[in-house]
């Protein structure tokens, strides 16, 4: 079945490790006749929670001017979600963090975003999967909380600089979470 998923990328580095995976899990996707919306969190204007919650009230999600407003619509649509980043200080990276701050937009305004699915790809230089914890356990949780279906995650350590990737299977096992869709 053809499924729209939004893929929510966190990394400011055009050529670096995270969106090389992101694309060949785009690549792989659409090959599997999957329609991809693409978000890059860093190119974006996008801020942190106001914690006002007005959000919908005025017509748009977050009563803000933010672009998370161009890419809810494109969430509530979707049947599945990707969120792709490096880790950053043992953490999720402040340019997608405003994103997924921003989702409590939906349950504010009572958005019924439920039974979607969702998957990580991240990574990190230090050679330890624990590292990879500050970004891994909060996306699960935040999947559990909205009764999204977390279907995949890609988590590769010991990937430093640009190209490093290309040294480990992350791109392999991105394009084969297109799979799990
Ligand atoms: C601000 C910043 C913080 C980082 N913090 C960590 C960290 O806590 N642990 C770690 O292993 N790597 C850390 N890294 C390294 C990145 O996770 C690593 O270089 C990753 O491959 C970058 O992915 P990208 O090329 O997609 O941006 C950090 C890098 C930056 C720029």
């Amino acid at each position: 079945m053809s499924k729209k998923i939004v893929v929510i990328t966190g990394s400011p580095r055009k050529n670096g490790n995270s969106f090389a995976m992101t694309e060949a899990f785009i690549k792989a996707a659409e090959s599997n006749g999957h329609t991809v919306t693409r978000f890059d969190a860093a190119m974006k204007k996008t801020g942190g929670c106001h914690a006002c919650e007005t959000c919908y009230r005025t017509g748009k999600p977050c009563s803000f001017d933010d672009d998370f407003n161009t890419i809810a619509p494109a969430i509530l649509e979707a049947d599945a979600v990707v969120f792709t980043m490096p880790v950053y200080w043992y953490s999720i990276p402040a340019q997608i963090k405003g994103i997924i701050d921003k989702m409590f937009s939906f349950v504010v305004g009572g958005k019924d975003i439920s039974g979607k699915e969702c998957a990580v790809i991240t990574c990190c230089e230090e050679n330890d999967m624990s590292v990879m914890d500050g970004v891994r356990v909060p996306m699960e949780r935040t999947a559990s909380l909205l009764k999204w279906k977390m279907v995949g995650e890609v988590l590769i350590p010991g990937v430093l600089n640009v190209g490093d990737i290309e040294k480990t299977d992350g791109c392999k096992q991105a394009a084969e979470l297109a799979d799990k869709f």
